[in-house]
């Protein structure tokens, strides 16, 4: 099965502290995978990078076969990818599968509102 998302060596320094140090990932297409590591241990990080936040120190991001390296954050969404904020003050009162949901927001037909609502448009 082709990769869905390929990252290779991927690499991001914040001045003198590295904090994600030559990451290889790959995700199969139609598959669900998780990515768990320690407090500190560069998650979020990554994550910045693989949707636009952060632009990687050194690295490469492929997407369904383009390399995304580096681009902003609306144009790996206009690709398809969604995402959550790991923040949670945003929705205080949704449960973890509606704050989920609400990353779907661009899939969803309904807009925003009604993917924050976890509505299936
Ligand atoms: N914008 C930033 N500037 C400087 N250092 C940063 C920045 N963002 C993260 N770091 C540092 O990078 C390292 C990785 O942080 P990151 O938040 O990616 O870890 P994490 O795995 O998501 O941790 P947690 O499980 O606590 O959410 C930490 O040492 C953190 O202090
Ligand atoms: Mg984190």
């Amino acid at each position: 099965m082709a990769d869905l998302i390929e990252v290779v060596g991927l690499r991001k320094r914040f001045g003198g502290l590295l904090a994600v140090n030559s990451v290889d990932f790959t995700i199969p297409q139609g598959t669900i995978v998780s990515l768990i590591g320690p407090n500190g241990a560069g998650k979020t990080t990554f994550f910045n990078m693989l949707t636009g936040v952060y632009k990687p120190t050194a690295g490469r991001i492929v997407f369904d076969g383009e390399d995304v390296t580096g681009k902003p954050p609306h144009a790996i969404t206009e690709r398809g990818v969604g995402r959550t904020f790991q923040n949670i003050r945003l929705f205080q009162n949704m449960t973890a599968s509606r704050t989920s949901w609400s990353g779907c927001t661009r899939a969803s037909r309904a807009g925003s509102c009604a993917a924050s609502c976890a509505l299936r448009a």
